[in-house]
């Protein structure tokens, strides 16, 4: 990345459409980025790659090395979904596993799921409007660790997953929690499970010690994720910041999710050491409704507004994205999703437009 004298960004986004909607949803997302870069001057350049399920077909791996040599060399990596029927879980090699290693491979520890609720959504959501109306809480969710990535083997009639995780894979991510708290409203909840796993016990452990040693202004509440299921949906506005461990971040964010109308709103910034990022909405490759225009482009484009944030420093023009999602969902231009029936593209039209306008 280059940041010219004048405020102005030159960078590489390495886009991955991946599966299903994907390709469909990232169309939309680009469109986006590249309407804030002729708004704003900026000079950015797509480097377009193969994974999961279509990089099976094309290459026989669903991460191949040119892929993730692209993702390396950019700024950041935008990425739509992987997945589908055709490479079911009994495949040989599975689209998912091309996810996983790019997380891991690029070292992206702490992904941040946002999760509010629209105003004018709030009708969208199965849920009484008193119960969801000014819910805002960011998960923070562990994602290179536990027991996605532990050993996995079966042995005669019983198959074996190993969780595992280390004093530092807990402390960097809390770490991360907390600041994020710090630029909140100051209340961290941790989510494990100590009455039963000893993993948690340890994650318990170093989050209250984090906590209390680096951020004593933190207001830090530790919950068991079944507990917590349940209060996401009974009292959800009391939460602010969530960090949890993968599976169980995993878990509850689909749940939030439904807080706010429709998964297909949620996006995700998933972050490492360095400036480099991964960027993805939290749905899936929605394989029901792939190739038909109807997918909603919203959780990529709020993505890639977070993607605009956090690896281009570009907080204004992030902002400008975020604004214009929720002027034009405001307006009533709703995918099928959101109980409307503007395409894929007519919403993202829309979204381009208000951001031309800005
Ligand atoms: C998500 C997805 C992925 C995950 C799948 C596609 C591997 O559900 O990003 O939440 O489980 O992490
Ligand atoms: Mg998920």
């Amino acid at each position: 990345m280059k940041k010219l004298a004048d405020g102005r960004v030159e960078a590489t986004i390495a886009v991955l459409p991946g599966d299903g909607v994907g390709p469909e949803v990232i169309g939309e997302a680009v469109r986006v980025l590249k309407a804030v870069a002729a708004a704003r001057g900026h000079l950015f350049q797509f480097d377009e790659a193969l994974v999961g399920g279509v990089a099976i077909d094309e290459t026989g791996s669903p991460l191949p090395s040119g892929t993730l040599a692209a993702c390396r060399r950019a700024d950041a990596v935008l990425l739509g979904a992987v997945g589908g029927p055709k490479w079911g879980p009994s495949a040989p090699v599975r689209p998912e596993e091309g996810l996983l290693a790019l997380r891991r491979e690029l070292g992206v520890y702490a992904n941040l799921r946002p999760v509010s609720v629209h105003p004018a959504l709030v009708d969208a959501s199965p849920l009484k409007p008193e119960l969801i109306t000014g819910v805002d809480m960011l998960v923070v969710r562990e994602l290179t660790g536990g027991i996605y990535f532990g050993a996995k083997r079966r042995e005669g009639d019983r198959a074996f997953d190993d969780c595992s995780y280390s004093v530092e894979e807990v402390a960097r991510v809390v770490r991360v929690a907390a600041r994020m708290a710090r630029g909140r409203r100051g209340h961290l909840t941790s989510v494990d499970k100590a009455n039963v796993l000893e993993t948690s016990r340890l994650w318990r452990e170093v989050t209250q010690r984090i906590v209390s040693e680096e951020f004593p202004d933190i207001h830090l509440e530790h919950q068991l994720v079944d507990s917590c299921a349940m209060l996401l949906v009974r009292r959800p506005k009391d939460f602010d910041v969530i960090v949890t461990e993968n599976l169980f971040g995993d878990i509850l964010t689909d749940e939030a999710a439904v807080l706010t109308g429709s998964i297909g709103m949620l996006p995700s910034a998933s972050l490492g050491s360095g400036p480099l990022g991964l960027y993805e909405p939290i749905h899936g490759s929605a394989p029901d409704i792939a190739g038909r225009g109807i997918a909603n482009p919203c959780g990529t484009i709020l993505s890639a507004a977070m993607l605009l944030r956090h690896s281009l420093g570009l907080e204004a023009e992030a902002a400008l994205v975020e604004a214009a999602v929720a002027i034009a969902v405001g307006d009533g231009i709703r995918t099928p999703d959101l109980g409307g029936t503007a395409s894929t593209r007519e919403l993202g039209e829309r979204i381009v437009c208000e951001i031309a306008a800005a």
